[in-house]
């Protein structure tokens, strides 16, 4: 009797947790999130002033919250730096700071908001999350004190961190990440000792989570995908965009595509300061984005993805980038190959000539095969495909490998490589491919105005192909295949501040 009263009840648990336990999709939201900044970050604050702000910033993202709960969003995701901004020193970002505890403390804040200090910012976040029945992600301080104990404790007694916080639909901590690979102006944050490699489970499948530069890493970006399994990241960043290679809707697509794992990457907006371009990507499709340089407004984008990608009939296979391009046989043809800059990196180019043709084009150990044709050869816009094999080494140091088909920014050869907004050209048929030494490429292609191609007009080809499919007629800007050779990284990429010892 006994025993089959615990045989209906674990029925009955099983029949619970299938039904409330597993989505087989969800809806994603992200805000692009015009943060308020302080007028002054050069001397320090009081701690209200500081709250201050910080509530000024949290009521417009508490808007985003509700309206994307109204609208059944399961997550928000909302960008890094978004509660207090940024060029902070590191005395004057401390009075926005709370002490973030790790989550295995099981700590609900809305419920017992004292438990850990003063940490407002937490309750409020929390009790938002709880209060929408919505998983809430957002980036914001932690504080930790040490002392000489500890060798590395900084002069002030305490580690500052950029962190990651997330709140499940109950109001609960469940998941804190500090940032790892700090980008070099953060001077006002401590870099941990180790990568974390922080993952939540959710009824909609086991997700990773990380910040901004921390996309370029093999610790914790490439690691939490590959060794943890996840099948989605949430992705607070403030980037600025920085054409051809580095704009954010592009990268951040083509990094979920390649890593095969949805991606909501929410980003700041600020005209001025280059900063927009946040999406919600799946290893298949850019489901939406949004980038914007007419405006200083904020923007909510909702998205249904699928909890577990990788059981779904379409869900890429994965690509042996060099298969096509290990085969090929240059075709001989004359070619003057020039040098080229792309964000300090000296690329190996050669210019376009014919409105069709095959080129070839090798730096060091990588060679990039294009074969493309134009509806028609302009004769002011120049285009040209580039070879980079090399350490990268300003603003942070990692090994790349891209292939790259862009439109110069004027018919002068010189300024191949130099950012440009605008193409007229049509491509009509490409394939960019090329001998890589890794399969970590990050297939990218950004056309006229900062815009995204449709998956209807291209494909990556199993054999490590970015193809044109038939009836594309694409205004060209950037064509490329980002390769990291995370094996000739240094051990941590970004430099930040110098140690005083
Ligand atoms: C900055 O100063 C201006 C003018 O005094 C004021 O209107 C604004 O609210 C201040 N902004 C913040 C974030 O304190
Ligand atoms: C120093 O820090 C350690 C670790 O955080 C702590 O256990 C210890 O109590 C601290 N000592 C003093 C004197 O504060
Ligand atoms: C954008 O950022 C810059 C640099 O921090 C700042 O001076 C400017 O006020 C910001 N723009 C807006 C609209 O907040
Ligand atoms: C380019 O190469 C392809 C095969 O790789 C060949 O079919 C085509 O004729 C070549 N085109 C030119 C213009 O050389």
């Amino acid at each position: 009797m006994i025993k089959s009263r615990f045989q209906k009840y674990v029925a009955l648990f099983a029949l619970l947790v299938l039904g409330v336990d597993a989505l087989d999709t969800f809806i994603a939201a992200v805000y692009e999130h015009a943060v308020i900044l302080p007028n002054r970050t050069e001397t320090p604050v009081s701690k209200e002033d500081a709250l201050l702000l910080m509530n000024r910033n949290i009521d417009v993202l508490e808007k985003a919250v509700k309206l994307a709960a109204k609208q059944g969003a399961h997550i928000i995701v909302t960008p890094e730096d978004g509660i207090y901004g940024w060029v902070f020193t590191r005395e004057t970002i401390y009075p926005y700071l709370e002490d973030i505890p790790d989550p295995k403390v099981n700590w609900i804040p809305c419920r017992d908001p004292h438990r850990f200090g003063h940490s407002p910012v937490q309750e409020r976040l929390s009790c938002l999350a709880k209060h929408n029945s919505i998983y809430i992600v957002a980036n914001t301080g932690d504080k930790k004190p040490c002392n000489a104990s500890d060798p590395q404790c900084p002069a002030d007694g305490h580690y500052q961190y950029n962190t990651n916080v997330v709140f499940d639909s109950d109001g609960k901590l469940v998941a804190r990440y500090h940032k790892y690979n700090l980008f070099a102006p953060e001077i006002q944050f401590d870099f941990p000792k180790d990568s974390e490699f922080v993952t939540f489970e959710t009824p909609f499948g086991k997700f990773g989570i990380f910040t901004c530069f921390d996309i370029f890493s093999h610790d914790p970006a490439v690691a939490v995908v590959d060794d943890f399994k996840v099948d989605s990241v949430v992705y607070p960043t403030a980037w600025y965009n920085t054409l051809p290679l580095l704009s954010a809707a592009p990268f951040h697509s083509a990094w979920a595509r390649a890593m095969r794992v949805n991606l909501l990457a929410a980003n700041t907006h600020n005209t001025s300061m280059h900063m927009t371009g946040s999406g919600i990507y799946a290893p298949e499709a850019v489901k939406v984005y949004y980038y914007d340089m007419e405006t200083e407004s904020g923007q909510l984008m909702l998205s249904e993805l699928k909890s577990r990608p990788c059981r779904e009939p379409d869900y890429p296979e994965a690509v042996d980038w060099s298969a096509y391009a290990r085969n090929i046989k240059p075709s001989p043809h004359e070619q003057s190959d020039f040098p080229g800059m792309i964000y300090f990196d000296e690329f190996t180019f050669t210019e376009l000539k014919e409105n069709t043709g095959n080129y070839t084009v090798c730096q060091k150990d990588l060679c990039c095969h294009l074969t493309y044709k134009m509806s028609g050869k302009r004769t002011d816009e120049v285009y040209a495909v580039g070879a980079f094999d090399g350490l990268h080494t300003v603003e942070g140091q990692y090994y790349l490998q891209i292939c790259t088909l862009l439109k110069c920014q004027t018919t002068d050869l010189k300024t191949c490589g130099e950012p440009v907004g605008s193409a007229f050209t049509k491509f009509e048929d490409f394939s960019l491919s090329g001998t890589f030494g890794t399969s970590y490429i990050f297939p990218q292609i950004v056309l006229s105005g900062s815009q995204l191609a449709s998956e209807r007009h291209y494909e990556v080809s199993r054999d490590g192909r970015l193809k044109s499919r038939s009836g594309a007629r694409l205004p060209v800007l950037v064509l490329a295949l980002y390769g990291r050779v995370f094996e000739k990284d240094p051990p941590r990429l970004g430099q930040g501040p110098k140690k005083l010892q």
